[in-house]
């Protein structure tokens, strides 16, 4: 088939040409962000999955419903060199600025501008022209130096502005397992602080599965403020759609046996199904795709996983950690007690414990209960194995 019609979109955050499987979390963020706009405190919902599964489009769309409900939204990506301020800083700034716009000055308004650049002028260098304002400080307010009650105080001049204007705005995270443990602890506190005041702003996030512990770890009383909607693999039948729906629709389907097949080897993982979808389209030269086509395509999609999606993150490993993923891999897709890892590896637990834990932290693995360890990228066992195919 013509690859420049190829309508599959293997990528990061790259909107997929049908959706396929995510009705029910879509429901319940238009529900979130209605309640939230009527000051009815729901709970923030943070997206968890494994690598690839839809987060980061999930989090798109959601910014796409909110703004059909005239929502005001700032979309912070995840940043290595930035701080969770520095990020915040521009986007909260822009939105305030915009509801200045809106009709005639308005005080609650002027004073959000205020406190931003309270909190600005501790945080982060005072020309930098992002958020640079011409306007006095609040002295008193979020300038304490304290990131919790500073950010809260922030979040809470931001949401009164937008109630004093009718407006409501959503804080969108992404990759939200690597911010500090400060950070996520100030920004829970801030939309404690905020849902407590009934103000109009929610927060949408996404991340790795350490999320919910971390969460839970920065502020016991998180579980009663944030849903964890799962996101994981596509059941048979929302594969069967994400792939058969968008060639349909250009007068192409794949057979029975092919739709099969690409399950059997995605396992339903949405990434993989766009990589799969695409090298078949690439491959086919007649409708019905069948099955040989399939395995050809299996062949390519494989190579350039091991060459992108896996390769990048095996290139930040220090060779300990590889040996602790590739025990891992041996034992199977997991998830694995700790300790099984360990005898593979013939040391003792504690004595890789180090290893596991900065493993955790690059977002490779985590623990899906306690003494428990599993991969956060899907297949990955399979692929270590191609890599590096011996132990020694
Ligand atoms: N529901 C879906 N149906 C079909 N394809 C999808 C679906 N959701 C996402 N995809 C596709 O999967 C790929 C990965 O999506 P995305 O980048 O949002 O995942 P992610 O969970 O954010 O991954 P990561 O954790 O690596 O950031 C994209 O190519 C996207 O088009
Ligand atoms: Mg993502």
């Amino acid at each position: 088939m013509d690859p420049r019609q190829n309508p599959f979109t293997p990528g990061a955050g790259t909107q997929p040409p049908e959706l396929a499987g995510r009705e029910e979390i879509l429901e319940d963020a238009t529900i979130t962000l209605a309640r939230a706009k009527l000051g009815r405190a729901p709970k923030s919902m943070l997206l968890v999955g494994l690598r690839g599964v839809g987060k980061t489009v999930l989090l798109r769309r959601i910014e796409d419903l909110a703004q059909q409900q005239d929502y005001l939204s700032a979309f912070v990506e995840w940043h290595e060199a930035r701080s969770l301020s520095e990020a915040l800083l521009p986007k909260l700034r822009s939105i305030l600025l915009r509801l200045d716009a809106l009709k005639n000055v308005n005080e609650r308004v002027k004073k959000a501008l205020r406190v931003l650049k309270s909190f600005a002028k501790v945080r982060v260098k005072y020309e930098d022209i992002e958020v640079y304002l011409d306007i006095d400080p609040e002295s008193g307010v979020a300038d304490s130096g304290a990131l919790d009650s500073d950010l809260a105080d922030l979040m809470v001049a931001v949401a009164d502005a937008a109630k004093a204007r009718g407006a409501a705005v959503a804080i969108i995270i992404d990759e939200m397992q690597f911010l500090e443990e400060d950070e996520l602890s100030a920004l829970i506190m801030s939309i404690h602080a905020v849902a407590q005041k009934g103000l109009p702003l929610v927060l949408m996030g996404a991340g790795l599965p350490q999320l919910i512990g971390r969460t839970g770890r920065a502020k016991s009383y998180a579980e009663r403020l944030f849903a964890f909607p799962s996101v994981g693999p596509l059941s048979r039948r929302e594969a069967r759609d994400a792939i058969q729906e968008p060639v349909k629709r250009m007068g192409v389907s794949f057979s029975k046996a092919s739709v099969e097949r690409i399950f059997e080897m995605t396992r339903g993982y949405p990434y993989f199904l766009q990589e799969w979808g695409y090298h078949s389209w690439n491959l086919a030269d007649r409708s019905p795709i069948g099955r040989v086509v399939i395995d050809r395509a299996s062949q390519r999609a494989i190579r350039k996983l091991d060459e992108s999606f896996f390769r990048v993150r095996l290139d930040r490993l220090t060779p300990a950690e590889k040996r602790y993923l590739r025990a891992m891999a041996e034992l199977g897709p997991g998830p694995h007690r700790s300790g099984d890892i360990a005898a593979v590896l013939k040391v003792r637990v504690q004595s890789v414990a180090p290893t596991r834990s900065n493993l955790i932290k690059k977002g490779m693995i985590y623990s899906p209960s306690h003494g428990d360890t599993a991969f956060t990228v899907p297949l990955f066992d399979e692929f270590l194995k191609r890599e590096i195919p011996s132990r020694s």
